[in-house]
């Protein structure tokens, strides 16, 4: 179904129909446009090169445009129904979909609904002033993309509410505008969605890591029976692919000109020279990655056991598992702590399901390290590589939580943590360094020193194109 862009609010689910309905969310938008300006990116501009959907297809769904910021179309755009989908898991699986919330799930439902839709406005808050510091104006021109997009994804998840929650639902969206990142008396739901985003080399770590917890979190709602969620979030997954692919192509970069810096120079640190020390990017790395495995709750819970079995929420990729489906006798091995040892244990697979999708993250996250240390090695650099820290590293939720565990997974007293943090995690003096080379470069085509260039522009547009105009 094409977008209808006639509409005060562009959309493909007949809004015009529902009067109502478009009444309300007609009186939601200019709420989201006040937040927008009050918390959106502080960087005026006259114009910037963005991508719009059109279509929810898979070929061309995109346009790109010149647009004036304030003024991006956002909208609500669920993937195509398929009339034949049927539940692929649980106790109703084989079932239909559900096209109505059912009355026994609306309020899990409901929750699931608002926890996702209140980080995506979050990123637009904590990544509000990057805009001041760019590398380049093509890095610029995709912050913007990724803010209006994580707004878009807020139109979504408000969307749902306002179609099917009625009174509470109407609620809900309202508070999603009221809470703030890093707000004392309402900050958003989740840790990591308070933590600062000051610089740039976090807001590549931010959209390699925690966009990348979004990507794993949409893709078990994408498998939920509530089929209104499963095609909102089948389209917000296409538009969150770039969102990732800022943040490798970031980090890429990033590690390139350090290699480059190395090898000049024959040293290791290469902040003399304007660069970003490995051990620097080392140590970002393993902030954004362990507050990014917060996300992930709990390893073992029995309200994701329920939303399994009920239907509410599926595994990563669902369907290409080759189990039953349901998971009564299932059995997941888990790390855990006993004795002061990390021991493995195996546990009930339907209370074990955050930890099933943490690994497949984990994985995922592991494919940017080997990319990384490739561009390390075929840049001259050897002996030096980037990696994961051990996963219960700095964690503040599950079984790790208090406990003081070192990246390579040695359990120590607090003392030794605390002696060795300023090796693991970010200082005040790494971050005053990669702070002093926060300088805007708004020439077209001109890129900052700390960092290589990218290697294509946008949609086949040149490097030195104008990506945004003042
Ligand atoms: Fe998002
Ligand atoms: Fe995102």
């Amino acid at each position: 179904m094409s977008i209808d862009y006639t509409e005060r609010i562009p959309n493909n689910v007949n809004l015009a129909e529902d009067r109502r309905l478009q009444r309300a969310l007609e009186s939601w938008q200019p709420a989201f446009l006040h937040w927008w300006g009050e918390m959106g990116p502080t960087l005026p501009t006259q114009d910037v090169y963005l991508r719009t959907a059109v279509a929810v297809g898979k070929e061309g769904w995109a346009n790109f445009a010149r647009v004036k910021v304030p003024e991006y179309r956002w909208g609500i755009f669920l993937a195509e129904r398929d009339p034949d989908r049927r539940i692929a898991f649980g106790q109703h699986k084989g079932e239909p979909v559900w096209q109505q919330v059912p009355g026994e799930h609306r309020s899990s439902l409901q929750r699931l609904i608002v926890v996702q839709g209140d980080t995506e406005p979050a990123s637009v808050e904590q990544q509000r002033r990057l805009g001041l510091t760019a590398p380049s104006l093509y890095d610029l021109r995709n912050l913007f993309q990724v803010n209006v997009e994580e707004g878009r994804h807020l139109w979504a998840m408000v969307y749902l509410l306002h179609a099917h929650f009625g009174r509470t639902g109407r609620d809900e969206a309202e508070a999603l505008l009221l809470r703030n990142s890093g707000s004392e008396d309402s900050p958003r739901i989740l840790g990591a969605f308070n933590e600062e985003t000051p610089d740039w080399l976090s807001f590549f770590m931010f959209t390699y890591f925690t966009d990348r917890d979004g990507k794993y979190q949409l893709g078990t709602l994408k498998e939920s029976a509530f089929d209104p969620l499963s095609r909102t979030c089948e389209f917000m997954l296409k538009e969150e692919a770039h969102h990732m692919f800022v943040g490798t192509t970031g980090v890429d970069r990033v590690v390139e000109r350090t290699a480059v810096l190395m090898r000049e120079h024959d040293t290791d640190d290469v902040a003399p020279f304007g660069g970003i020390p490995l051990a620097v990017i080392q140590k970002y790395l393993n902030f954004h990655y362990s507050v990014s495995l917060d996300l992930f709750g709990g390893e073992t819970s029995t309200n994701v056991a329920n939303y399994f079995t009920t239907g509410l929420k599926g595994r990563w990729q669902e369907e290409r598992r080759r189990d039953d489906h349901v998971l009564t006798d299932a059995v997941t091995t888990v790390e855990q702590i006993d004795g002061g040892r990390i021991v493995t244990a195996d546990l009930p697979a339907l209370t074990a399901l955050n930890h099933d999708l943490r690994t497949a993250y984990i994985a995922d996250c592991q494919t940017g390290i080997t990319r990384w240390n490739r561009i390390l090695a075929s840049n001259g650099v050897t002996g030096h590589g980037l990696r994961l820290p051990h996963v219960g590293f700095n964690r503040k939720v599950g079984l790790f939580a208090g406990c003081h565990i070192t990246p390579d997974g040695r359990i120590v007293g607090a003392a030794a943590w605390e002696a060795g943090r300023p090796a693991w995690l970010p200082t005040p003096a790494d971050k005053a360094h990669v702070e002093s080379l926060m300088r805007p470069v708004y020439e077209p085509g001109k890129i900052a020193a700390w960092l290589a260039p990218p290697r294509n522009g946008i949609n086949g547009q040149p490097l030195d194109y104008e990506y945004v105009r003042f």
